[in-house]
């Protein structure tokens, strides 16, 4: 079940146009540092959300093959339950996954005002078999799925 939220979510760059993927558009999603053994893209830059208002978050893209736009990423959760390779945990809740798992943030804490909702990492990438069940499950097109 998706997190409530303040804003309105757009889905990641590429899921409905692949000539769009955040992977071809290395100026709007440059690549801006590394966790948990992946990448990340436009971390600090300013995007727009489905209003047309900045986010109120600027954490960008993380992974790469596994790309999670985590201003898109509201703590839903399915796309860890149908992983058959476990390629997710949850950021704030880590060695957590799942729906239900997530570290829900109370409306106004210091947490919440630096994150909305707890988000999904993907923390083993390069154990993705490209099934894309989580791609076609998110609710909020938060993932997109790039098979080398
Ligand atoms: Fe986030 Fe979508 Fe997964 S909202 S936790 S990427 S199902
Ligand atoms: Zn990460």
């Amino acid at each position: 079940m998706v997190r409530e939220v303040d804003y309105k979510t757009v889905p990641v760059a590429g899921i409905s146009d692949p000539n769009n993927s955040f992977l071809k558009k290395p100026d709007e999603y440059p690549v801006t540092g590394d966790h948990n053994g992946h990448k990340v893209r436009a971390e600090g830059k300013q995007r727009m959300d489905g209003d047309n208002k900045p986010y109120p978050t600027k954490f960008g893209i993380h992974g790469t093959s596994v790309g999670v736009d985590w201003e898109a990423c509201v703590a839903d959760g399915v796309c860890m339950d149908v992983c058959p390779v476990d390629v997710f945990e949850w950021y704030l809740n880590p060695g957590k996954k799942g729906t239900g798992n997530d570290k829900v943030l109370e409306k106004g804490s210091d947490d919440w005002n630096k994150y909305r909702t707890d988000k999904c990492d993907p923390i083993r990438e390069a154990d993705c078999i490209f099934c894309m069940a989580c791609q076609q499950s998110c609710p909020t097109q938060a993932i997109l799925i790039t098979s080398p």
